[in-house]
């Protein structure tokens, strides 16, 4: 992990709400993978704590992580220009691990789609992704071009604006009979992976399935407890230390 002073590339709008910003790293991070994070700054000096933002792109020393503008943070990073410099941390947490796996179902949900697209990027070559991704609504879809890099993708959206109507778990459960996965990784709202963790158990589903969490932070590295969650049995798990990745039967949802 590394503290590093970026110099901001590019801050692009890519969909309704929805940046991409790409940071020139000073120094070699190390290898970064999908499931990782990256903690923020957000350029504005008033904004102590940091975002954590997962990374989605990584090509030679640059770092792209893509935002949707929900509160002053962010709200903020989007007016960042090209040749800031800002403060990040990175790479942070754990990440989809996929070895000895080889077909992947993938299950992602508005901006959980981000790092669900490193895992693609950095596995596509050597495994097959089975992809359901679900947006809003057509003017929140993004990177196509990237989920694209899966055998088999399916969008939804809420409203049916683009691809099929309906949610990704939906989508999955429909289609789960046609694939052949010996994985499960999702990313998503918390009420997208509380009902993915339902319906696997109503189903009897007994692929393994792993998903990254959310969670308010504050460090990013483990010192604080603001990103505490609940293990099955109860203990206090730290999203940015203990995952962001967990077994989704090892975390209460
Ligand atoms: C490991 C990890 C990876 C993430 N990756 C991405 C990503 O790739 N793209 C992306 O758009 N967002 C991602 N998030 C969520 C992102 O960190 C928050 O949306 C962001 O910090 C909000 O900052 P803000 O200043 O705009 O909002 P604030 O003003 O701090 O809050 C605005 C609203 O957002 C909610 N919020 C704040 N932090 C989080 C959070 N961590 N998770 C969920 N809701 C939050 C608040 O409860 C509030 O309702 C990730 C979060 C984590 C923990
Ligand atoms: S954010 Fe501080 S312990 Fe996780």
């Amino acid at each position: 992990m590394k503290d590093l002073l970026a110099t901001v590339k590019s801050n692009k709008k890519i969909a309704e709400n929805i940046y991409m910003i790409t940071l020139v790293l000073p120094e070699d991070a190390g290898k970064m993978h999908g499931g990782q994070f990256v903690n923020l700054s957000t350029g504005n000096g008033a904004n102590l704590l940091r975002r954590p933002l997962g990374v989605c792109i990584v090509e030679g020393d640059e770092v792209s992580v893509c935002y949707q503008v929900k509160g002053r943070g962010t709200q903020y990073l989007s007016t960042v220009e090209a040749g800031r410099k800002l403060r990040v941390l990175l790479p942070l947490g754990n990440w989809f691990d996929l070895d000895g796996y080889s077909d992947i179902a993938v299950i992602g949900g508005g901006v959980g789609v981000f790092p669900l697209i490193a895992t693609i990027r950095e596995y596509y070559k050597s495994k097959n992704f089975y992809s359901y991704i679900g947006f809003r609504n057509e003017d929140a879809v993004c990177l196509w071009n990237e989920l694209n890099k899966s055998k088999k993708l399916t969008i939804t959206t809420d409203d049916g604006s683009f691809g099929e109507k309906g949610n990704a778990v939906s989508a999955y459960l429909a289609d789960r009979n046609n694939i052949r996965a010996d994985v499960i990784i999702s990313c998503g709202p918390p009420v997208m992976l509380k009902i993915l963790k339902q319906k696997l158990k109503e189903e009897g589903i007994k692929t393994p399935c792993f998903v990254s969490l959310e969670e308010r932070m504050g460090c990013g590295m483990g010192a604080c407890l603001v990103c505490a969650c609940k293990s099955a049995s109860g203990e206090n798990l730290r999203v940015c230390r203990d995952g962001p990745v967990f077994d989704i039967n090892e975390v209460q949802l």
